[in-house]
């Protein structure tokens, strides 16, 4: 509660006059990001009437203060609780205690340490066969050929749905636009998807999941009266729109770097212990999940910034991760950074922070270790490319070429 004579002293926050949606900036969002950090501990931004935080300490106090800051409103930019065409809100991500703690509790039990280290032997065996065709190829895409190949095939088998590549990834793309302003990249991805709407349904429903796979337990959870009907299907929806894409970039980026910095993959490659390293880095140095959101339940403040109620604040979690006041030499993409994990947001922070994470840890870390112990060297053929998504950093192409052992 903010006391009246506090309240005079808090400041307007200032104006920022960039749009974070635009191509150049989804392509390049660090000129922006620094923007955002330097303008102060929080900015309203003029072309969509937001609030927005892009230094590590605001960023991390957002997601954690639950109490001040709602998810109820959504994820993205828009209020998905005021009138409009929104899409399926996921009943996990964007809720309130006590409805949140009720889900991510039977989700967190599913998803045991113990229940994901029994897939570590699949995701080897995968991981080995997809480096012995690559080795084969020597020259391929790091992200079509790797990162989503492996990604489409280990995490559909752990978690129970079935996940073609056309379709998944048309979906994806919709649902990380979506979040975002109604610009022409929403349009026209959901324009892409509609022709897969049907399909994703279907295999996120009681049906289209995999008979005693993690997918089923939760409709068993459902059958129990542990979560209320409509819950499992959603959640699954929020598996899928988590687990994927995002894993997807995040090894595309850490294969990035590492082709990039030939001696940060000899660190990789001498020491097992920085496999787990690159893939924290990669997802520090370049976030996948660049932004989500807040909305204010009342008229608080941040860092003496006033702050109206029941507005968006967008948490740049892209920008916090490179924030020169937390990480030295921000930009650099370095494996032996101390304490990484649990240290960057890229897998957010506070009560909705990544319930998958160790899961992603653990695809990441078969298939950069089966990478570390069979090749030499890896090299970029030509300049990657990236592919604008509103609320998602990630690769489009990676031509690189690999030198076996
Ligand atoms: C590198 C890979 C991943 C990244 C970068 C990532 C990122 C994130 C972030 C930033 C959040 C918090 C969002 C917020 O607070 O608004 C989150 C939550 C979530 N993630 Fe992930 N994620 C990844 C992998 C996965 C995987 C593999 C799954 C599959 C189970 C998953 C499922 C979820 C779910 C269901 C939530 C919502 C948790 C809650 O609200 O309690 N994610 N993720």
């Amino acid at each position: 509660m903010t006391t009246a004579a506090e309240a005079n002293a808090l400041r307007d926050a200032p104006v920022l006059d960039i749009d974070p949606y635009s191509i150049e900036v989804l392509r390049d969002p660090y000129p922006f990001h620094e923007a955002l950090r330097e303008a102060g501990p929080v900015a309203f931004i003029k072309a969509h009437g937001v609030y927005a935080v892009g230094r590590h300490a605001e960023a991390k106090t957002v997601l954690s203060d639950h109490a001040r800051f709602t998810n109820a409103g959504g994820i993205g930019i828009q209020d998905i609780r005021k009138p409009g065409d929104f899409r399926i809100p996921s009943r996990l991500l964007e809720a309130d205690p006590p409805d949140h703690t009720k889900i991510r509790t039977v989700v967190t039990r599913l998803l045991s340490p113990l229940v994901i280290r029994k897939w570590k032997e699949g995701f080897d065996r995968k991981a080995e066969a997809l480096v012995d065709h690559l080795l084969e190829q020597r020259e391929f895409d790091g992200v079509q050929d790797c990162a989503e190949r492996f990604i489409l095939e280990a995490f559909p088998a752990a978690v129970g749905v079935r996940l073609p590549r056309t379709e998944t990834l048309a979906i994806g793309e919709m649902r990380f636009n979506q979040s975002g302003p109604r610009n022409a990249l929403y349009e026209r991805a959901i324009e892409a998807a509609q022709p897969y709407l049907a399909w994703f349904e279907e295999s996120v429903s009681r049906q289209g999941v995999m008979p005693d796979s993690i997918a089923e337990l939760l409709f068993r959870a459902e059958d129990a009266g542990e979560l209320d009907e409509g819950i499992a299907s959603n959640v699954v929806r929020s598996f899928v729109g988590g687990g994927t894409d995002s894993t997807i970039a995040g090894i595309g980026f850490t294969l990035h770097q590492l082709a990039k910095n030939p001696a940060q993959w000899q660190r990789v490659r001498s020491e097992p212990a920085k496999v787990k390293a690159a893939f924290e880095e990669g997802i520090r140095h370049e976030t996948p999940f660049q932004v989500t959101y807040r909305t204010t339940r009342g008229a608080t403040e941040l860092s003496g910034v006033r702050l109206d109620a029941d507005t968006k604040i967008g948490v740049f979690m892209g920008a916090a991760n490179r924030d020169p006041r937390h990480f030295a030499d921000a930009d650099r993409f370095d494996v032996d950074r101390p304490a990484l994990a649990g240290n960057h947001l890229a897998l957010g922070s506070g009560i909705h922070a990544c319930i998958g994470q160790m899961l992603a840890r653990q695809e990441s870390e078969a298939l950069i270790g089966a990478l570390a112990r069979r090749v030499v060297g890896m090299e970029l053929t030509a300049p990657a490319t990236y592919r604008p998504i509103n609320q998602m950093r990630t690769l489009d192409k990676l031509p690189m070429r690999i030198v076996p052992a």
